[in-house]
């Protein structure tokens, strides 16, 4: 197979040339895993997809180097999948950007051979296809890379591709194709390098969420002018869940890797519990009458179920004292909500985490070099902001952690985190949106060449949140009748009032002070906030969510 290099070598032919790439440091967390309480199936290093058993495998020896495109400009590496454990097989090679630490795993499988049915669960490729090489590419690179797609027998399917550095065809009894009921369809994910007419990406399964059984097997998706060679992704085809964490389990995953959450110093609008919000004055309306109830303090007497058709709506009290005092939130007696799901074909497990925060203050805007308060434009009562983490259920190990920014937000590899106290990522809360950032700093949405946007300032305050402290499990469908959902929940309706300011009235009075041509820009900007953030529609509780039961996007 030419002349692989094995990782963590000291000596790979690129650190001559150059200073050492990023990918050449292996990342790991900061702190060494606890042992995790014991159970079913969860941590056990290897799940069962009916049948076929895989297990993660992050040691690699590369194959070849691109050391120019892709992220940074500094190329990407592929590898081949090594110290695979006895009786298991590679599906398929590894690659990654040249500018992260190496961060990753591929999965090999072990067919059921007593079930042997159709026979068996894993085929040998009858051949190779050539897919693409960079052999005439006058790029930098460490020697020439060749792309093979394995041809599957009958009624199976590939599920990777196998990488060289010299132009013979691979060995068949290197690679494995999984039989087709095994499969299921696969996606683009991110980009991980490309030049003409060839792209890499990483791939995910089609169809992700609680209900689905497509597991992503790590392998990478070649596109070869603008056609993906074909791939598939696995399945769980009749899991019972056993892989997912127990309840104790649960509790050392947050023992583990509970998020720290920092306030921007200026917020005045900071969480609290549900609770908390219920029991100082917060009132239930019902459309058409005048009078508000008072909320119990589990919720118990609002609305269940049925949809957000503005029939009911939450709302500070009407006191004036009360009101501002319960905009401000309780970071005292704060509380964030878990709900725990299987993802992938239950090859991982989300742990969302829920913050409330009664009130988010009205935004603000950069427009040239002046900051500029938007008015009440942004502020609404009720504001719900999450945090996943995305942990392997093959070893507890925290792979990603997504930020919510609204109605959308970002993925961020472990790899690419701040942690603090061992190996618990910290997350900034914007000023007064509470969009959450891996990073403090400012981020502008709107016109960059203009200068103008909105502002999400964050920034490492006095003021944190240890959501390993302050945690209530909320929902967990695997674990049954365990664990109780609180009725406020169900409750489908808005958390606070669709708003009572005109949103046009109150950009025209922010926008006096400024030039036309400013003023159109920040107009625009204004426009394409969510609907949620200009609170035109009360925003609605974690079950209302489209990542209640599907992937985060
Ligand atoms: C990490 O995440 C980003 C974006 O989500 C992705 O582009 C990148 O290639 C990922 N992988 C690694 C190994 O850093
Ligand atoms: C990958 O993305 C490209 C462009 O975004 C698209 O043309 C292509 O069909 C996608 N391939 C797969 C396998 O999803
Ligand atoms: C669940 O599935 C696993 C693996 O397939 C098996 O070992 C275990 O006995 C099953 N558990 C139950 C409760 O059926
Ligand atoms: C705008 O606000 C930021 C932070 O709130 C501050 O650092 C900066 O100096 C301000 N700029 C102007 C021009 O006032
Ligand atoms: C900035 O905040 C606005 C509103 O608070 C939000 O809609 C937007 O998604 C945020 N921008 C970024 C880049 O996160």
């Amino acid at each position: 197979m030419g002349n692989c290099i094995a990782l963590p070598a000291p000596a790979t032919s690129f650190t001559k040339k150059r200073g050492p790439l990023p990918i050449e440091t292996i990342f790991k967390l900061p702190s060494p895993l606890p042992s995790w309480p014991s159970g079913e199936g969860f941590a056990l290093g290897s799940i069962d997809l009916g049948g076929l058993e895989v297990r993660q495998v992050s040691t690699f020896t590369e194959v070849w180097a691109t050391l120019e495109g892709g992220q940074d400009n500094l190329g990407a590496t592929f590898f081949k999948p090594s110290q695979i454990p006895e009786g298991f097989f590679m599906l398929g090679c590894y690659c990654q950007p040249n500018n992260k630490p190496l961060f990753g795993w591929v999965l090999v499988a072990k067919g059921d051979v007593d079930g042997d049915i159709g026979g068996g669960m894993l085929r040998k490729p009858v051949d190779f296809t050539l897919v693409w090489s960079s052999k005439s590419l006058k790029i930098k690179q460490d020697g020439n890379g060749y792309i093979w797609s394995p041809t599957p027998p009958q009624g199976f399917v590939a599920v990777g591709h196998m990488v060289t550095s010299s132009p013979e065809k691979p060995s068949v009894d290197e690679i494995r194709c999984v039989r087709a009921d095994l499969a299921d369809t696969c996606e683009n994910d991110t980009l991980i390098w490309g030049s003409t007419g060839f792209n890499v990406y990483s791939s995910r399964p089609t169809s992700r969420g609680t209900q689905a059984l497509g597991v992503g097997a790590g392998t990478f998706i070649a596109e070869v002018n603008g056609v993906p060679s074909p791939l598939a992704c696995l399945k769980n085809k009749d899991s019972n869940l056993s892989c997912m964490p127990n309840l104790a389990q649960i509790q050392a995953l947050m023992q583990a890797f509970a998020p720290w959450i920092y306030f921007h110093p200026n917020d005045a609008y900071l969480s609290s519990s549900v609770t908390w919000f219920f029991n100082n004055g917060a009132l239930l309306y019902k459309q058409g009458d005048p009078t508000p109830t008072p909320i119990d303090p589990t919720g118990s007497n609002l609305p269940q179920g049925g949809s957000n058709d503005g029939a009911y709506w939450l709302d500070l009290p009407r006191d004036d004292g009360a009101k501002e005092r319960v905009k401000k939130g309780d970071l005292q007696n704060s509380a964030c909500y878990l709900q725990v799901k299987p993802i992938l074909g239950a090859s991982f497990t989300d742990i969302d985490i829920w913050v409330f925060y009664p009130f988010n203050g009205a935004a603000k805007a950069k427009i040239a070099l002046v900051n500029l308060s938007l008015g009440r434009i942004g502020e609404h009562v009720g504001d719900w902001e999450h945090i996943t983490l995305r942990i392997s259920n093959f070893n507890g190990e925290l792979w990603k952690v997504y930020f919510s920014e609204h109605s959308s937000g970002i993925w961020v590899n472990a790899s690419e985190l701040e942690f603090q106290g061992g190996n618990k990522p910290v997350a900034y809360s914007s000023l007064h949106g509470h969009a959450f950032y891996p990073k403090p700093g400012l981020v502008l949405q709107g016109s960059t060449t203009l200068g103008i946007g909105i502002r999400n300032a964050t920034a490492k305050g006095k003021l944190s949140m240890d959501t390993g402290m302050s945690f209530q499990l909320i929902a967990a469908e695997h674990l049954g009748s365990i664990v109780v959902e609180p009725p406020w929940l169900n409750y489908a309706r808005g958390w606070g009032p669709k708003i009572d300011y005109n949103i046009g009235q109150e950009i025209d009075k922010v926008a006096k002070v400024l030039p036309g041509k400013l003023k159109s820009a920040l107009k625009d900007v204004v426009k394409g906030l969510p609907k949620e953030v200009l609170g035109e529609e009360g925003p609605t509780g974690p079950k209302m969510k489209r990542n209640w039961e599907g992937d985060e996007v």
